[in-house]
């Protein structure tokens, strides 16, 4: 059966485990906020309990599967990150128990549930503690130059109402506290009462949200940065491998490399559907296509390039492509294309070649 773009089939086993595994972790982390709620405890004891062994239960049958799974890969997998925070979620609650904790302590343990949003196979963590290290510096001068202001605005706050109130204001390090937690969370029921008191105070609280601000900024900044080089990286490897880009030289490659976008489809997808309206191109990293054409269909495989024709024409396709195996492909959008073809005057005139070919 012809599948669409989004009826990606490797989410299809995996999708429905996953929400499976989240709505239990999220059930699991109420009841464990339930047991801490006199009344509701109170009410509907057996409930919870039973909420939380089931969730224990299902835990631990996930990470007894994952050991099996482990032993066929060879134990070292036990110490990978999904075998880890399998075991994170399921092992402190018993332990708990087995050493004499009370019930309601042991089952706050299971806050460790929460462990089971973390992605297991997405990278996304060492990708943030990458950005970090990398803007370590600038992340640093920001919270130096933020120390440096809450310091000395504490310190004039501290002349200024250490006397109208002595005990908001005792010493030093006490302003700094209230300083530091009117600029984060802006927790506490103390204010300044002088007029010198609310100025200070004022640079304080926005020294924070400057903080917080510049910090996301670069955060922000750094992994756009790092996920761009990732996919660069990831584009570079197959676009080495398309002997046709290669012709066009390194500095094309880079340029070229920064313009596509992966596609990886399974198969019997559509990429392009005959008379649709076109605005770009693709090039076959692996795998293959069928071209649609009558009386015998084309097949084209890694290496090839097809969709083409609309874009030196009138946009409109002129067949329909689908992958005819597990395939990935690089897209070229309508204005990359231009721009490249225009520096590139053999790359584009490879390109008009072959689809002056392919319409005859
Ligand atoms: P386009 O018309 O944009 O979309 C369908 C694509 O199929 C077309 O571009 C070409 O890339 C490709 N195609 C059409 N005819 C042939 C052919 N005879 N041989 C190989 N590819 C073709």
């Amino acid at each position: 059966m012809e599948k669409t773009f989004v009826d990606r089939g490797r989410f299809r086993i995996r999708q429905p485990l996953l929400v499976l595994r989240y709505v239990v972790a999220t059930i699991g982390l109420f009841s464990v906020c339930a047991i801490t709620v006199r009344e509701i405890e109170g009410d509907f004891r057996y409930i919870i309990q039973a909420a939380l062994w089931l969730c224990l239960g299902f835990f631990m049958v996930e990470w007894i599967l994952e050991i099996f799974k482990s032993a066929k890969g060879g134990w070292k997998t036990l110490y990978s990150r999904p075998a880890i925070i399998y075991a994170v979620a399921v092992v402190p609650v018993p332990l708990a128990y087995a050493i004499g904790v009370s019930a309601s302590n042991a089952w706050l343990l299971g806050s460790f549930w929460l462990f089971k949003f973390l992605p297991t196979t997405v990278s996304t963590i060492p990708q943030l503690t990458r950005v970090i290290s990398k803007q370590a510096k600038p992340l640093a001068s920001v919270l130096l130059i933020y120390v440096i202001i809450l310091f000395l605005t504490c310190v004039g706050i501290y002349i200024f109402e250490r006397n109208i109130q002595p005990a908001a204001f005792e010493n030093l390090p006490a302003t700094i506290w209230w300083g530091f937690s009117a600029s984060t969370s802006g927790i506490g029921d103390v204010a300044p009462h002088t007029f010198w008191g609310h100025v200070l105070a004022m640079i304080v609280m926005i020294s924070g949200i400057g903080l917080f601000g510049l910090w996301m900024g670069i955060l922000a900044n750094g992994l756009m940065e790092e996920s761009r080089r990732h996919e660069f990286i990831q584009v570079w490897d197959l676009v080495v491998k398309i002997p046709f880009l290669k012709s066009i030289g390194a500095t094309g490659i880079a340029e070229i490399a920064r313009m596509l976008r992966r596609l990886d489809l399974p198969e019997m997808t559509t990429v392009i559907r005959s008379g649709s309206i076109g605005d770009c191109m693709y090039f076959v990293a692996s795998g293959e296509v069928q071209i649609d054409l009558h009386p015998e269909p084309v097949r084209l495989g890694a290496g090839s390039f097809f969709g083409e024709m609309a874009l030196l024409g009138d946009y409109v396709r002129s067949a329909t492509v689908v992958t005819s195996r597990p395939t990935t492909l690089l897209i070229l959008d309508a204005a990359d294309f231009r721009s490249f073809a225009a520096n590139h005057p053999e790359f584009s005139r490879s390109i008009e070649d072959e689809a002056l070919q392919r319409k005859q």
